[in-house]
């Protein structure tokens, strides 16, 4: 029993004299330090990260002082050795790939002791792609499809927000993986149509709500609604100008796709003017 105790209280010294974030994050395609602290007062002859992933495994950078840092092939121009080859061994990736999810280990050879190690668990993330389009099918007085909002390769998942002032509507999500690991979502939004909906500001906003706070970042795009049809509400004729030489008269109205102006004399004989 006690032995058992001793054995389990040395156990977490040991795990304690490497210093790492156990769990840490990297946006794909950016570049990412990985801290690795060693605490020991003995001699460090040499200092080692291995990756392991997917059943892979493999030690890519190894750093002695009379050697520098040895780089495996495919590491080679993606990796730089970041530490002081003593009691830092950090790393930086310059170029986060998706394949470097996955466990990364350093390792520390102590004289006397023996090797001590830190283990980070790498969640690589993608941010979306986003585009937002408006539908044309808008034209029966129910609920219809007004506008799309497709986030595309997120890692994880996103989520799509709408954001619209004072006006109800619905909306349908979708979500489908890619084979890479990466997911889309699509949101459809649909509304009432009416002439009130013309030139309406809506935005799709787009977050990722399975990532830690300090890395979120939302994405909105903002589109104005003129895609919904509707026939002129209302006709105004307005006179500009009326004396011996002209009459000149506005006719006013409104409609989406823009209406056809057809001018005609009261008693109805001739058509004078059409513009569209
Ligand atoms: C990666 O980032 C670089 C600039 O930092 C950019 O030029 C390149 O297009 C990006 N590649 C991908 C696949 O996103
Ligand atoms: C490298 O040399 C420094 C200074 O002599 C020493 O403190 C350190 O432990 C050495 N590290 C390795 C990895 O050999
Ligand atoms: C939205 O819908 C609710 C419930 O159907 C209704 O009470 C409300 O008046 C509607 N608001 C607008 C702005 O149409
Ligand atoms: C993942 O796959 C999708 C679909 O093939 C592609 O559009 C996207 O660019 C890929 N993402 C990365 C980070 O490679
Ligand atoms: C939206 O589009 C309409 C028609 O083009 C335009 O009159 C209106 O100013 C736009 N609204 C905003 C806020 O840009
Ligand atoms: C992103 O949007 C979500 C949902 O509205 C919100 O909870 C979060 O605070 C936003 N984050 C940032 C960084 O703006």
């Amino acid at each position: 029993m006690s032995a058992l105790l001793r054995v389990s209280l040395l156990l977490q010294v040991v795990s304690c004299q490497v210093r790492v974030n156990t769990e840490d994050y990297a946006w794909y395609n950016s570049s990412k330090i990985l801290k690795c602290q060693a605490d020991t007062g003995e001699e460090i002859k040499q200092i080692t990260w291995e990756w392991q992933g997917g059943g892979a495994k493999m030690t890519f950078l190894t750093y002695r002082n009379d050697t520098g840092s040895i780089l495996q092939k495919s590491y080679e121009n993606r990796v730089k050795f970041k530490g002081d080859g003593n009691k830092d061994g950090s790393i930086e990736i310059l170029n986060v790939a998706l394949a470097d999810e996955g466990i990364f280990k350093c390792v520390f050879t102590t004289y006397p002791s023996g090797t001590i190690e830190g283990e980070i668990q790498l969640h690589v993330l993608v941010l979306p792609i986003v585009t937002q389009e408006l539908k044309q099918d808008v034209t029966t007085p129910c609920y219809n499809l007004v506008a799309e909002c497709l986030a595309s390769s997120a890692k994880p998942s996103a989520e799509i927000l709408w954001i619209i002032y004072g006006i109800n509507y619905t909306s349908e999500e979708k979500t489908f993986p890619n084979s890479n690991g990466t997911l889309n979502t699509q949101s459809q939004l649909y509304m009432t149509s009416s002439p009130g909906l013309y030139g309406l500001l809506i935005q799709c906003l787009v977050f990722q709500p399975k990532i830690p706070v300090e890395y979120q970042k939302n994405i909105t795009v903002t589109k104005n609604l003129t895609n919904i049809q509707f026939p002129p509400q209302m006709v105004e004729i307005e006179v500009l100008k009326n004396d011996k030489e002209a009459l000149q008269l506005l006719c006013k109205s409104d409609g989406n796709p823009r209406p056809k102006y057809n001018w005609k004399r009261g008693t109805n004989l001739d058509l004078v003017n059409s513009v569209a």
